[in-house]
């Protein structure tokens, strides 16, 4: 028997689609995807993170998708109005959240202090996460990268031990919303850093790569670089290139041969 990875190719929907078309894309997944993602299911962990009010009735719908929010409050409760806690979210059955995204931080002024609060909040209450770290371009030029990488890491981590519900993703600020993602050489280098990393100082859990990810990197990023899939934003909104990508990420992981049949359904 072979050794089967397991990939994760994860949508970010960021403030995009309509109630109608974000239905139409978890129909699309349930139904008109390829043969090696029908027959690798369980080694296919496809999330898709959706805005806060279309959650719930995508969960309705979707077997195949893991559902996620995109963000969460760091409070629990109370009076804080606008915000939406863990407990609401677990109390819709969302299976998990993204954290720590770089435009929350740079959008929003999320600190690393308050994406730790989150993180915890995650662990007291069991909610798988994604947590997004990466360098913006001043940073890269400056050949400080990976300690900023780094520090990211290790300030959103401050008391947190249960890595079984933790994926790290590496989005490089200056390739998110670009059309242009990292070097392929570049991603390698990276990956190597941050799996290390948190080998050495924590625990091996899955890593990905966003920013800019389209077919062709999906199944770069992944074949042989030790990456566990991607974190797509704009290319994941249509439903027919994601299914494709989310084929190419389990290749890419596997190292299968890129190849047209992979697509067959
Ligand atoms: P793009 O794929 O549009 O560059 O967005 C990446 C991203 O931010 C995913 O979280």
């Amino acid at each position: 028997m072979i050794d089967i990875k397991l990939s994760i190719p994860a949508a970010n929907w960021k403030a995009n689609l309509t109630f109608e078309q974000a239905v139409n894309w978890i129909n699309y997944m349930e139904t008109n995807v390829s043969r090696i993602i029908i027959d690798y299911q369980e080694y296919i962990k496809l999330i898709a993170g959706v805005p806060y009010v279309y959650i719930k009735p995508l969960k309705d719908i979707s077997k195949r998708v893991k559902i996620y929010a995109q963000n969460m409050s760091h409070v629990l409760k109370g009076a804080y109005t606008g915000e939406i806690t863990i407990i609401m979210l677990k109390s819709i059955g969302c299976d998990g959240v993204i954290l720590g995204h770089s435009e929350r931080r740079n959008i929003f002024n999320e600190t690393d202090e308050l994406i730790n609060k989150k993180v915890l909040l995650c662990q007291e209450h069991n909610m798988p996460f994604i947590l997004c770290v990466g360098e913006n371009l001043e940073q890269r030029r400056k050949g400080i990268a990976f300690e900023v990488i780094k520090n990211q890491i290790d300030l959103a981590l401050k008391g947190f031990n249960k890595f079984e519900l933790m994926v790290l993703a590496y989005e490089p600020v200056w390739a998110i919303g670009t059309g242009v993602p990292m070097e392929i050489s570049d991603i390698k280098e990276a990956a190597s850093f941050i799996i290390d990393y948190l080998r050495k100082n924590y625990k091996e859990v899955p890593v990905l790569y966003g920013g800019s990810v389209e077919e062709n990197t999906a199944y770069f990023a992944t074949f042989k670089t030790g990456l566990s899939g991607v974190l797509v934003g704009s290319k994941s909104l249509d439903p027919i290139e994601f299914e494709r990508i989310v084929t190419l990420t389990f290749s890419g992981v596997n190292n299968l041969q890129f190849d047209k049949e992979h697509f067959e359904t």
